[in-house]
């Protein structure tokens, strides 16, 4: 019931927009297609920028596939209703292999690889590229905003927006805020994430913000418990959903998120906090170094069928 209320708020709010009228999504991956679609169920108009046109074709089947599911639970049997709201929502997403063409909009949002130095350097062309009044976010899971921003002039209209895999149906939004962020770049973040139906927090740019610090050492400590042979990976997750109302456990969850995501994770807020609870984990750098990376590839600490 939650989830279907939250999926009707994406779609009334677009009666209710606030200043940010137009987004870009730079990356249109897992969550960059995420992102663009929960945009245009909310009535904006999204373009989804990415390096090929395979991976656009590939975001954009993705997100009918994902609009139908959505459509399905709003409009129940009513077929027409349905082919209509998706059909809606795509038409307000374009797609484009070149930066600039995304670059006119209110807000551009980066959901690119999880590397500081090409995150550093689309941001800076960004820059240099968009309006005065665009407001630049990142979602980033791990890195510090601050340096992904370092480089830009606009750092007053800079913050991070972190959404939650899978977006359309994770309803938290965490703004972040970058130490030079104007309190109207944060309320318009704010009411923007409220605008495509998301609940959103604050937090500051602080080594995995509120949800990966925690959900950090609970996945750190799962993986020790199954690396000394204390449980099983299944009874693991057993544990966890059954004992502590989990919708997955920490192993599902990895693959779920892809165990590279998890790993770097760690790294970063070990390297950021000297905390050992992130050291690194044998474990984990065996499977990704074999390229067991969860459910992406098929295979992580459990199989998957295509
Ligand atoms: N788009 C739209 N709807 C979707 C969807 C998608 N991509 N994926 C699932 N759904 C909907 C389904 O239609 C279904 O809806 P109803 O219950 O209303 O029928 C519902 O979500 C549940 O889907 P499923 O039945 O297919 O599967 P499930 O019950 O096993 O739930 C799950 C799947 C929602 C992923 C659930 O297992 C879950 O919440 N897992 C935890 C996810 C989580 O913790 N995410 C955060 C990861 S951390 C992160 O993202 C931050 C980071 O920086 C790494
Ligand atoms: P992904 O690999 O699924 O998608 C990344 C996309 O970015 C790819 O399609 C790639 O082609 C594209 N890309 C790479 N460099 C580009 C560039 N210079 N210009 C345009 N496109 C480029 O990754 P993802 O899981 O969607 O993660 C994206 C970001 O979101 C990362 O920063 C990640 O840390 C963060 N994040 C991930 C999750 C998760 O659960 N996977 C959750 C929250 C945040």
């Amino acid at each position: 019931m939650n989830k279907l209320v939250g999926l009707t708020r994406n779609f009334s709010s677009s009666a209710n927009l606030n200043a940010i009228k137009t987004v870009t999504v730079v990356g249109g991956g897992l969550m960059g297609s995420g992102i663009a679609q929960v945009t245009a169920q909310a009535g904006q108009n999204v373009t989804i920028v990415d390096l090929q046109p395979e991976l656009l074709d590939k975001a954009q089947k993705s997100i009918q596939a994902n609009l139908t599911r959505v459509g399905r639970k709003l409009y129940k049997d009513d077929a027409g209703k349905v082919e209509g709201f998706v059909s809606d929502s795509l038409d307000r997403i374009k797609v484009s292999t070149k930066v600039e063409d995304g670059a006119n909009a209110d807000l551009i949002i980066e959901a690119i690889v999880e590397k500081l130095d090409v995150k550093q350097e689309l941001f800076n062309k960004l820059d240099q590229l968009a309006p005065e009044h665009t407001l630049l976010a990142t979602n980033t899971s791990s890195i510090s905003v601050n340096a992904i921003g370092a480089g830009i002039k606009r750092k007053d209209k800079f913050g991070g927006l972190h959404f939650f895999n899978p977006v359309p149906v994770m309803r938290l939004l965490e703004v972040i805020k970058s130490d030079q962020m104007s309190e109207d770049t944060y309320q318009a973040m704010m009411s923007w994430g409220k605008s495509v139906g998301k609940t959103c927090i604050t937090c500051k740019d602080t080594p995995g913000f509120v949800v990966n610090r925690l959900l950090g050492p609970y996945s750190a400590e799962a993986l020790r418990l199954y690396e000394r042979g204390d449980a099983t990976k299944e009874d693991i997750d057993i544990g966890m959903k059954l004992g502590a109302g989990y919708p997955m456990g920490p192993f599902e969850l990895a693959d779920y998120t892809g165990l590279d995501t998890n790993k770097y994770a760690l790294q970063v807020m070990y390297e950021m906090t000297k905390n050992p609870v992130f050291r690194p984990i044998p474990l984990l750098d065996k499977m990704v170094a074999e390229g067991k990376l969860g459910r992406k590839v098929g295979e992580g600490f459990y199989k998957y069928s295509k």
